[in-house]
């Protein structure tokens, strides 16, 4: 049987890694600025993250969520101490897409309407909701097309308030960061004007911090920096390091019912392991901090690059926007200097999105290489 070939893949087999390191079948070291796409947060086989996870597998990798399974308690503690978000109830799932499928499933079910706000260029995942509110056609299909979603300029608050006087929209989904767009942000008086005009409008505001969630900009989520409190936060990626899992936290103001969400796998024993030890090693080692200090580090190199731009996003979610197309430039880096970067949506810009753990010699090492190639 073949693969379905739905990706367009680099010719590097990847067969272990360690920290910000992968090595390939030949034994070739790569530096990783990409984490596997956001998702390596506390670097790869990180020693207590194996052993929680080696450790649980040993005593009950799943069971289903028909008992207690008292490591989503210790899982939801943990998180609302360390992310700061008191009285959020949690519901775990398995994915990006899964997150926000639930969160816009749940914001309808709560106020009973069924429009969605989303922005232009926004990223929220591939499954049926989560799909239709993302601002990429190519990826909806004709049976996605269902789903009564209005798309806005990031920014435009006065659009905004337009839409949700109709009074039918259940809920805006933003990303406080768009990660596959290109790493855009708004301002802090837009995201609190629409943190006000949700209330009035009785719509959910949901916060998709699937990729910018878990400290990866510095602050536990990316929306903390701007003072609001959101209904509902998607959560994935970052959080099991490359175990799936993924989850939404929920305003007190929701009321759960039984029945009203569900999954056979989300929440499962291992997953909770795996989550539980990256918050640990989050809150031992600072990452969050080092994230900060690192991304300040990274952004001084930067300003002296030639061909640049903008230095777009915050903490270790960046962009390098040059002033010609990267896809050259992607590859020489991965090939001649042994380094992984992502792409955008937009052409131009170069993604970083290192495990949290990087040092600045690592960042030498980029902007050495980068010295070559841009002369
Ligand atoms: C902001 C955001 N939301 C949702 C998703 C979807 O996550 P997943 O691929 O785990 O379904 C992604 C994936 O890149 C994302 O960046």
């Amino acid at each position: 049987m073949s693969l379905f070939n739905v990706y367009p893949l680099f010719d590097i087999t990847p067969v272990s890694a360690k920290g910000i390191h992968v090595y390939d079948d030949n034994n070739v070291e790569y530096l990783d600025l990409y984490g596997g796409h956001a998702v390596i947060s506390i670097g790869h086989s990180h020693p207590k993250y194996v052993s929680a996870i080696s450790n649980q597998v040993e005593k009950l990798g799943f069971y289903s969520n028909a008992i207690q399974n008292p490591l989503q308690v210790e899982l939801a503690d943990k998180l609302e101490t360390l992310s700061g978000c008191k009285d959020y109830q949690l519901f775990l799932c398995n994915s990006g897409a899964e997150a926000n499928e639930n969160a816009l499933k749940l914001a309808s079910f709560h106020n009973g309407k069924t429009k969605v706000l989303s922005f232009k260029n926004s990223f929220h995942g591939r499954t049926s909701a989560a799909v239709a509110v993302t601002d990429n056609p190519k990826i909806v299909a004709p049976i996605n097309t269902q789903q009564d979603v209005d798309f806005l300029e990031l920014g435009d608050l006065e659009a905004v308030e337009i839409i949700l006087k109709q009074g039918e929209t259940c809920a805006i989904i933003i990303e406080f960061i768009q990660g596959v767009g290109g790493l855009d942000q708004s301002t802090t008086e837009f995201y609190q004007g629409l943190g006000k005009l949700c209330k009035q409008h009785n719509t959910a505001l949901i916060a998709d911090e699937v990729q910018s969630g878990f400290g990866r900009t510095g602050d536990f989520f990316a929306f903390q920096k701007h003072n609001i409190t959101p209904d509902i936060i998607s959560i994935a990626k970052g959080m099991g390091n490359g175990f799936p899992v993924g989850g939404i936290l929920i305003h007190p103001s929701i009321k759960a019912s039984f029945g009203l969400l569900g999954t056979t796998f989300g929440g499962n024993h291992l997953a909770c392991a795996a989550t539980l030890s990256v918050l640990e090693v989050l809150e031992e080692e600072q990452l969050m901090e080092n994230a900060k200090t690192m991304s300040a580090y990274f952004q001084d190199k930067a300003k002296s690059l030639p061909n640049l731009k903008s230095i777009k996003g915050r903490g270790l979610m960046l962009g390098l926007e040059f002033d010609f197309p990267i896809s050259d430039l992607r590859k020489k880096l991965i090939f001649d200097h042994h380094i992984f970067t992502g792409s955008a949506k937009n052409p131009n810009l170069l993604r970083i999105l290192p495990p949290l753990t990087i040092q600045k010699k690592h960042i030498d090492l980029f902007f050495e290489a980068l010295e070559i190639e841009l002369v």
